[in-house]
């Protein structure tokens, strides 16, 4: 009797001791990993509640069916909550353009970004991106979400996201930016974009966000310079997966992940990328006259795609601008004259017929005064891999007629997937600008289409998989997320987005 009550003690003890040596190796391990990590320090705290809270995350140029070309396992693992196969992008799918309509719900002629390279000739202003123009108010029409979510007493941390460092004023009084945000600049390290997360994610529930953004740029950059699905497209994939998989070790250091109270999590891309070659490259001064003292300022997505280019360019931003904005303005003969003698090394030809604002898969053209109908018709007799339209003319579809935006020019190209357009003396220089990939073609395309996936407890949670939807309906999906009251007059429909939720 009294043995086997010393053996029970003894065995209580050890099992005790057992208890004690593995919890000490647990917590070793992990406050191991979070030193390793550098991420959270201190107990989850179980009161915390982020259902209603959401972090959307941009892949740049991330296209729809990627997940067939690369391994993502952690991207992959979201979509079994919600998978939209095909995110649509607006027309034009151009990375400003996409990610302005997808945070104010608008389309693009509402949104006032109609295209990455615009001229405004109510403003003088020209605008490209990463311009100091682009960061004047003017620009950017509707209202973003963070501003919806601040007005309704809501905070929003943004590392990165199209405009998230621009004062803008919605339906506010004055220009407002997010509560917490980081102007862009591309050579912030992915850990340290997520870790910036983490810290406003650890703040004190007071000041702590709802909404918060993350954006990262190498898969675009790769697409365009190998085309889609190369090898190197293939390594940024893979690289971004595994920033995703350390987000999510971090979220579920936190208890934030896969959890009642966890944090809603919103992956998705601005749109898709299609193959280029320099063998599909139309040549616009072939078929009409083109103004030649502005084309380096046309030029300008280029630029921003090769940074060596910079030495060879005439222009930078600035200077484009003081030529748009005279070239424009100064409609008497004798300021023309003057002008042109002023650009005597590159001097506009005297009889041009139309100004090209953007070399670009949709692209604007101003026809000279008195030249709109004939430069209508010798682009539309000339028209082989691209079509022609007048302002008023583009389909319905594409909702971009409105009369009430003139940063949309007269004269609309609209290119065949996989075509460039460009002026000879540029081809001819450097015809391997061509090679690689591009988009920024008619949303229609299925190259066009990005993806979206999402993970949390707003989301239904058994697997669903949804074809497609237009990615200006995913202001409703945040809107929905935090329960916003007073959403800004937009474009999309809340019935569009409902079945994803619970
Ligand atoms: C989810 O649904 C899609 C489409 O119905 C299917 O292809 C996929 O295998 C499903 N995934 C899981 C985990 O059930
Ligand atoms: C337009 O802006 C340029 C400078 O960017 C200035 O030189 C020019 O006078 C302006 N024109 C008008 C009509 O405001
Ligand atoms: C366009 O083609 C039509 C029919 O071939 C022709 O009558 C017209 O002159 C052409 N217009 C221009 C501007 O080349
Ligand atoms: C270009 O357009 C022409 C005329 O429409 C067509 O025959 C040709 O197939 C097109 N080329 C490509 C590569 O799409
Ligand atoms: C888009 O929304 C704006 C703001 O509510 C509205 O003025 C515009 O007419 C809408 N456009 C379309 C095509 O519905
Ligand atoms: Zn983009």
């Amino acid at each position: 009797m009294m043995a086997k009550q010393k053996t029970q003690s003894l065995k209580v003890i050890i099992a005790v001791i057992l208890v004690c040596i593995f919890l000490i190796t647990f917590s070793g391990i992990f406050l191991f990993m979070n030193f390793k990590e550098e991420q959270f320090v201190g107990a989850i705290n179980e009161d915390i509640d982020m259902s209603q809270s959401v972090l959307i995350i941009s892949i740049d140029a991330f296209r729809h069916d990627y997940f067939e070309c690369a391994e993502a396992p952690n991207l992959k693992g979201m979509s079994d909550q919600i998978h939209i196969q095909k995110l649509i992008p607006p027309f034009p799918s151009k990375t400003f353009v996409s990610h302005y309509s997808q945070i104010t719900g608008l389309y693009p002629a509402w949104s006032g970004i109609v295209a990455n390279t615009m001229y405004d000739s109510e403003q003088n202003l020209t605008f490209s991106i990463g311009s100091s123009s682009s960061q004047e108010s003017f620009w950017w029409w509707g209202e973003p979400f963070w501003i919806s979510n601040q007005r309704e007493g809501h905070l929003s941390g943004t590392v990165f996201w199209v405009a998230s460092e621009v004062g803008i004023y919605g339906r506010n009084e004055s220009p407002t930016y997010p509560t917490y945000y980081l102007s862009y600049d591309r050579d912030v390290t992915y850990k340290a974009r997520i870790d910036q997360f983490f810290d406003w994610l650890d703040l004190p529930e007071a000041i702590r966000p709802n909404f918060y953004t993350l954006y990262f740029e190498s898969v675009d950059d790769m697409g365009h310079m190998y085309g889609p699905c190369s090898k190197e497209v293939t390594e940024a994939i893979e690289d971004v997966d595994n920033w995703i998989g350390y987000l999510i070790r971090g979220l579920e250091a936190r208890g934030l992940w896969k959890a009642p109270n966890g944090l809603n999590v919103i992956v998705d891309s601005d749109h898709g990328m299609t193959k280029t070659s320099k063998d599909k490259v139309i040549i616009i001064d072939d078929y009409i006259q083109i103004e030649t003292s502005l084309i380096h300022c046309a030029h300008m997505e280029h630029l921003h795609l090769y940074p060596s280019l910079k030495d060879d360019f005439r222009y930078n931003d600035l200077d484009c601008q003081k030529r748009n904005s005279q070239l424009f303005h100064d409609d008497s003969r004798q300021n023309k004259k003057r002008f042109q003698k002023n650009l005597n090394q590159n001097s506009p030809s005297q009889d041009y017929e139309a100004q090209v604002v953007n070399f670009s898969p949709v692209t604007q053209i101003i026809p000279a005064e008195g030249k709109e109908e004939q430069v209508y018709q010798k682009l539309v007799n000339a028209s082989q891999n691209w079509t022609v339209y007048k302002k008023e003319d583009v389909p319905s579809k594409y909702h971009y007629s409105w009369e009430g935006n003139s940063r949309i020019k007269p004269i609309i190209i609209v290119l065949d997937l996989g075509w460039s357009i460009s002026d000879r003396a540029y081809y001819e220089k450097y015809p391997d600008n061509f090679n690689g990939g591009n988009h920024g073609y008619a949303n229609d395309h299925d190259d066009m289409a990005g993806f979206f996936v999402a993970s949390g407890p707003a989301f239904v949670q058994e697997n669903n998989s949804i074809e497609k939807l237009e990615n200006l309906e995913i202001y409703q999906i945040l809107q929905k997320i935090v329960g916003l009251k007073n959403p800004a007059p937009n474009n999309g429909t809340m019935k569009n987005v409902e079945s994803l939720f619970q």
